[in-house]
């Protein structure tokens, strides 16, 4: 399939997304590793630090955007209650040995009741959504009060230096990986895809407007990828 042709938006983009990861689904894990040069997992640890999950922690965390489960099987790990929930099928069959609890789902339409959701949890998935605005806006309906979210992605790095080696890894190395593991026009729509990522005024207005408190976005490895993070009240 074709992903390359333009940035698609509402339904398109979903239908393109989800047939995307379906088709890169049995892959992904290491195409995943690959990409991040291996960095993923301290990544991802310093966005679950950023949750401040008790060791005892009895309410259900939401893993949003799950894919195979990355997020989900340390939460599990740490005898979590957890709820995967991803848009592609694909993914979450391919997640290994999973003992969350996997629901094939939208992130703007989550079958969850108000106020039932202790965290929530997501990783390269905030330029996936086809409206952060409503994800977004149905996390803050599904946290409990004092719940908080954190949502890792990529992002531009600061440094001239860095940014430049950004650029050529995922411009050119990546398409040209992909194209050997997985899919090359997957793996070329990706790096367009940061085009979706909402600026940090962007989220924290809308955040701000949805009714979260401390909504703000830190970067890691010198902005390799960032975290939004918010607070419901
Ligand atoms: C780059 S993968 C990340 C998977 C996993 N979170 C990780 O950290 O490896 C992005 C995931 O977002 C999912 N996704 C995209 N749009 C979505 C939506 N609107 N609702 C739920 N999941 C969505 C895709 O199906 C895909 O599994």
């Amino acid at each position: 399939m074709d992903y390359t042709s333009s940035l698609p938006q509402g339904n398109e983009k979903t239908f393109l997304v989800q047939q995307m990861f379906n088709d890169i689904a049995g892959r992904y894990d290491l195409l995943n590793s690959v990409i991040s040069l291996g960095l993923d997992t301290y990544w991802r640890k310093r966005t679950l630090e950023m949750l401040l999950l008790p060791s005892n922690y009895s309410e259900i965390v939401l893993d949003l955007a799950c894919g195979t489960g990355d997020f989900s099987k340390t939460l599990v790990n740490m005898n979590i209650k957890t709820i995967g929930l991803d848009l592609s099928m694909g993914m979450l069959r391919n997640g290994r040995n999973r003992q969350d609890c996997p629901v094939q789902g939208q992130g703007e339409m989550l079958p969850l009741k108000d106020n039932s959701i202790g965290a929530v949890i997501s990783g390269f998935a905030v330029r996936n959504f086809t409206d952060l605005r409503s994800v977004l806006e149905e996390v803050f309906r599904v946290l409990i009060p004092g719940g908080r979210m954190a949502f890792l992605d990529v992002s531009q790095p600061n440094s001239k230096l860095l940014k430049t080696a950004n650029n050529i890894w995922f411009n050119k190395a990546v398409p040209f990986l992909g194209g050997i593991l997985s899919d090359k026009n997957a793996y070329s729509y990706l790096p367009r895809s940061v085009g979706y990522l909402p600026r940090e005024a962007e989220f924290k207005e809308s955040a701000k407007e949805i009714g979260f408190h401390h909504a703000l976005r830190r970067e890691l490895s010198g902005g390799l990828v960032q975290v939004f993070f918010a607070r419901k009240q």
